[in-house]
């Protein structure tokens, strides 16, 4: 192993007092085809090897391939033989990944693929999800704003966001947030007329001129001050983690901090800014070779880059106090 490249860490919380539930980390946003799932696999592969017991579940249900970038056949069950009842648990559809420690549940093949998944079927799903006996679970998401993707993304204690330096990656990963949180009180708020505010506030070009969560915030206030509060207490909640995938130049590495102020400044959602992966020739060749780099090339500046965030990870995990608690 090259020196410098940071590997393992201490769960205290998570593996000597044991959660009742596991820990839930989920990956989305910003834009297709950018590596969120090269990273959640070998994000996953850190975890696995640090000791604890992890589960990773490919929620991409339009386009599964989680098991490609961990190097393994499509596996013969997935998630759809759950949601179809072909199997009576979730836990069946965990299949191997060659790594110890990892398992996998495969992404819906068949019905799904449309990522149609009804709701009451995807709250089974969900709810299945955090009862698996593992420490923690890490979930693969789709790309784009479907309420589908929102609802696994905020089920987590963790989200974590990840772009690239492209302002149409940008400009994705700013919706994303924003849809994430109006969905998030979408699911919070039981009033009517504030429910019919917040789906006028998804709407890009609304009759309120809502643009933004503060805009929301301000427009809830006036009709009840206290309820203002209550969202602005939400917001300040609200604290997905950001990673920026294939930087290349000192001024792509300045992106994290430079979104995270103006997250802050123009919607009030402090993001948690946890590291960056340079872009590498390395990855996708090793990629198309079937290469999984953690494993095979711990070496290399990814897995150096990964290691390094699945440490600033390791420490909010330590610090989400009741894990597997719902956040919607
Ligand atoms: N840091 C990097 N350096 C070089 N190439 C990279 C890097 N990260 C990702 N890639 C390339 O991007 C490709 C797409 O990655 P991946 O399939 O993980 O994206 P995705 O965001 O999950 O896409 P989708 O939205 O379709 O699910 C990888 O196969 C790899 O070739
Ligand atoms: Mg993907």
């Amino acid at each position: 192993m090259r020196e410098g490249i940071q590997t393992g860490f201490d769960f205290p919380n998570l593996r000597k007092d044991g959660p009742r539930r596991p820990a839930v980390l989920s990956v989305g946003g910003g834009k297709g085809g950018i590596g969120k799932t090269l990273f959640t696999a070998n994000l996953s592969i850190c975890f696995a090897k640090a000791g604890l017991k992890v589960v990773l579940v490919d929620a991409d249900l339009g386009g599964s391939n989680l098991h490609t970038a961990l190097g393994v056949d499509l596996p013969a069950l997935s998630m759809s033989d759950f949601v179809q009842r072909r199997v009576d648990s979730l836990e069946e559809t965990i299949v191997d990944s060659g790594i110890d420690g990892l398992g996998l549940i495969s992404g819906a093949q068949d019905f799904l693929g449309s990522a149609n998944i009804k709701y009451t079927q995807k709250m089974r799903v969900l709810r299945t999800i955090l009862k698996l006996d593992a420490d923690l679970v890490v979930m693969d998401l789709g790309s784009g704003t479907s309420f589908n993707i929102l609802d696994f993304f905020l089920t987590s204690d963790l989200n974590l966001v990840m772009m690239v330096p492209e302002p149409t990656s940008l400009e994705n990963s700013y919706r994303f947030i924003k849809a994430a949180f109006y969905r998030l009180l979408r699911h919070r708020e039981k009033s009517t007329a504030f429910r019919k505010v917040i789906d006028l506030a998804m709407e890009a070009h609304n009759e309120f001129g809502i643009r933004t969560p503060y805009d929301l915030i301000r427009h809830v206030a006036k009709m009840d001050p206290e309820r203002g509060d209550t969202y602005q207490a939400w917001l300040l909640d609200f604290r997905p983690l950001l990673v920026v995938n294939q930087v290349r130049s000192k001024q792509d590495a300045e992106l994290g901090p430079a979104v995270r102020t103006a997250c802050r400044k123009y919607f009030g959602i402090d993001l948690d800014f946890v590291g960056h992966i340079d872009y590498d020739d390395e990855v996708w060749q090793a990629v198309r070779r079937r290469t999984v780099l953690v494993e095979n090339l711990p070496d290399s500046n990814f897995s150096a880059n990964v290691w390094k965030i699945a440490g600033e990870i390791a420490k909010r995990l330590r610090e989400v106090d009741s894990p597997g608690t719902w956040k919607i």
